[in-house]
């Protein structure tokens, strides 16, 4: 069931909703994650860039098949070719593949949907024990230009207990500011946190 609220403008008067580095800079998005997963890549506003910085595979999974080749048609001229492509249900199926296989999950303008904690949940299943998940979502302001209506906008303490409930809590910068419109919260598994000295080969 394609989650609610997620129309989208037209691409161009989307990405001028965005600054782009900038988010992924404060998220902590580069090269030292391998494999990513994202639910929705929409116009591949973020999909392209991520797939740039980071040094695995990027899989993309959308439930509208014109988003994901609209987003292919971008990879393909812009030569990014570290994309895999599904036309999926995350909300039926979830993200599919092996548990703790992914360095980091994406979860851009999604927690509005109707089950979030489901969708947490199934974010920390499929990133490893020291991976992230990256939510950004808007501000929750009635003055912002786009979004969700406020009635199921979700606040940033309301996604920060639906991650506790996942088994997730915020990294040390916490809840980040994304101007123009967005806030940013990079989620790990709490056990990880909360051993900061513990290894790797510990949580194994
Ligand atoms: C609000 S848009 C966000 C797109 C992108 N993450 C961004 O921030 O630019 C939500 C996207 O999720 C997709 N979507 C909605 N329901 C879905 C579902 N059940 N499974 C997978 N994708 C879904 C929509 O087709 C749309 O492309």
């Amino acid at each position: 069931m394609k989650l609610r609220e997620s129309g989208m403008p037209e691409e161009a008067y989307w990405e001028t909703l965005f600054d782009v580095p900038l988010i992924l800079d404060r998220l902590g998005i580069n090269r030292q994650l391998r494999d990513v997963v994202e639910l929705g890549c929409g116009y591949g506003t973020f999909t392209l860039p991520v797939a740039q910085r980071i040094s695995g595979v990027l899989t993309t999974i959308d439930i509208e098949p014109a988003m994901v080749e609209r987003t292919r048609q971008r990879a393909a001229q812009a030569g990014v070719l570290n994309v895999v492509y599904a036309v999926a249900d995350v909300f039926a199926i979830g993200f599919g593949g092996e548990p703790a296989s992914q360095d980091a999950c994406l979860l851009f303008n999604i927690l509005h949907c109707e089950q979030p904690v489901k969708v947490v949940v199934e974010a920390a299943r499929v990133v490893r024990p020291e991976g992230y998940v990256h939510v950004i979502h808007w501000r929750y302001d009635p003055a912002t230009p786009r979004g969700p209506s406020m009635e199921i906008r979700p606040r940033p303490e309301h996604i920060l207990n639906w991650s506790a409930e996942a088994g997730l809590c915020a990294t040390p910068e916490g809840v980040v500011d994304l101007p123009p419109w967005h806030y940013g919260i990079r989620l790990q598994r709490v056990a990880v946190r909360a051993t900061p000295h513990t290894t790797v080969e510990h949580l194994r």
